[in-house]
């Protein structure tokens, strides 16, 4: 069966020459048996008429939050859709949406939503690659926006670069995938589970200003935390490092591996605790009060070995579903193999840390889930967000089993 059949998508439609674009997106969805309901923005009128997408739409077209009788036409909208599809998506609209602005019915539509958002930026290539762009599509990924990233190609006045909005499959496809992914979220499986997520690397001070340090950017952590959310439960996050989050999320910032174990223990028990930290195995036994000066001669710090969190966790029996993370380089299976036992995890989650677009501050990765019963998961490269989907199904499983 088709994946839009009987699914009501709000097609958004914002002003760039690759509306008209929009209009064979929406045949498509129309097609495969999608309820497709045009919202357009007053520029897009301007690049294709409205009765163009009303023709060929499920509805008419939408055009203000003030056109008929319905006073609140943005929260209908986005209360009765499974999904949101922003096709083509301007840098106004994108920056719109991640400052969370509604100044048109498409802006208050997609702040008045709990449906899964897909946006499919289209513009010049020197608008693309603006840092204020970049950083607004990086912040709508972060929480949990599919961005579809444009091509390369011809662009409005016969220039060619990156910004062509994507062909319709990929746009089909990341439309089919958001809608299966939000259908599962919304099975909303961990409502009433109290979750306790780690994320970010430790800094253990060498003195007030060095410290001993790795190159966690805590999105992974957060992609776990963010996705337990979304699936109903009471989600307390401790990290290094502030990034955004939902504020139905307590966040708890603490620096060392010390804090963060004090942090953690003192919020147990949990039904399900992810250590997606980097936490230092060590620490300078006696960090400077002052700031070390220059001599001019080598130095050596002692190091003494941090509180092991995880292994903490693993024979306290205060938690029901216990997962850490593996960060690895070589024999990485064996290695993680090894973590498994010895910590008494119930799931590893390992990544190969030196694997290209994998670990450490990219926005993807690619791990193997290794379970105590035995199980053994490969996920290819994909969003830490879809990693995160990953691990708690199969939280899911180990707490349907036990
Ligand atoms: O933050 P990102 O930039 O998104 O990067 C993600 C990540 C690479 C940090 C993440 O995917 C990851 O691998 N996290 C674990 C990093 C780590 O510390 O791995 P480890 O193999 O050294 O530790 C194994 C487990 O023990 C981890 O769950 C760790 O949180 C925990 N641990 C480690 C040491 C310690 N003293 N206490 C602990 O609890």
């Amino acid at each position: 069966m088709s994946p839009f059949a009987g699914r009501r998508i709000v097609l958004a439609v914002s002003g760039g020459i690759a509306a008209y674009k929009a209009v064979e997106v929406c045949r498509r969805l129309v097609d495969a048996g999608a309820h497709v309901v045009p919202v357009l923005t007053e520029a897009a009128r301007r690049f294709v008429g409205e009765i163009t997408f009303s023709a060929l739409a499920s509805e008419r077209a939408r055009l203000s939050l003030f056109e008929d009788d319905d006073p609140i036409p943005h929260v209908t909208l986005g209360r009765q859709a499974d999904l949101i599809l922003v096709c083509p998506a301007t840098a106004r609209v994108i920056g719109s949406y991640a400052a969370g602005l509604s100044e048109d019915l498409l802006g208050a539509t997609l702040i008045a939503t709990r449906a899964p958002v897909v946006v499919c930026p289209a513009m010049h290539t020197e608008m693309w690659e603006h840092p204020a762009v970049q950083d607004n599509v990086r912040l709508l990924d972060e929480r949990g926006v599919t961005v579809v990233a444009p091509e390369e190609g011809r662009l409005a006045g016969g220039d060619v670069g990156a910004g062509r909005l994507a062909a319709p499959e990929s746009i089909l496809a990341a439309a089919a995938e958001a809608l299966a992914a939000g259908a599962q979220a919304s099975t909303r499986d961990m409502v009433g589970l109290r979750v306790l997520v780690t994320a970010g690397g430790t800094r253990e001070p060498i003195d007030p200003v060095r410290f001993v340090g790795n190159r966690s950017s805590g999105k992974q952590g957060y992609a776990v935390a963010i996705e337990a959310a979304a699936r109903g439960a009471k989600v307390t996050l401790v990290a290094t490092v502030r990034r955004p989050l939902p504020e139905s999320i307590e966040l708890v910032l603490v620096e060392t591996a010390e804090e963060m174990r004090a942090a953690t223990v003192d919020r147990l028990p949990a039904d399900v605790v992810v250590m997606a930290a980097a936490v230092a195995d060590y620490r300078p036994t006696a960090p400077a009060l002052d700031k070390i000066k220059k001599t001019g001669e080598a130095r050596t710090i002692s190091l003494e070995p941090t509180p092991d969190i995880l292994a903490e966790l693993g024979c306290g029996g205060e938690v029901g579903t216990l997962v850490g993370f593996a960060a690895e380089t070589s024999d990485v299976l064996a290695n993680a193999e090894a973590k498994l036992r010895a910590k008494g995890a119930d799931l590893i989650v390992v990544n190969d840390v030196s694997a290209p677009s994998a670990g450490f501050d990219h926005d993807t990765n690619e791990v193997v889930l290794l379970a105590a019963t035995g199980d053994r998961t490969t996920v290819p490269l994909t969003s830490k967000r879809d990693v995160a989907r990953a691990v708690l199904d199969h939280v899911a499983t180990h707490r349907a089993a036990h």
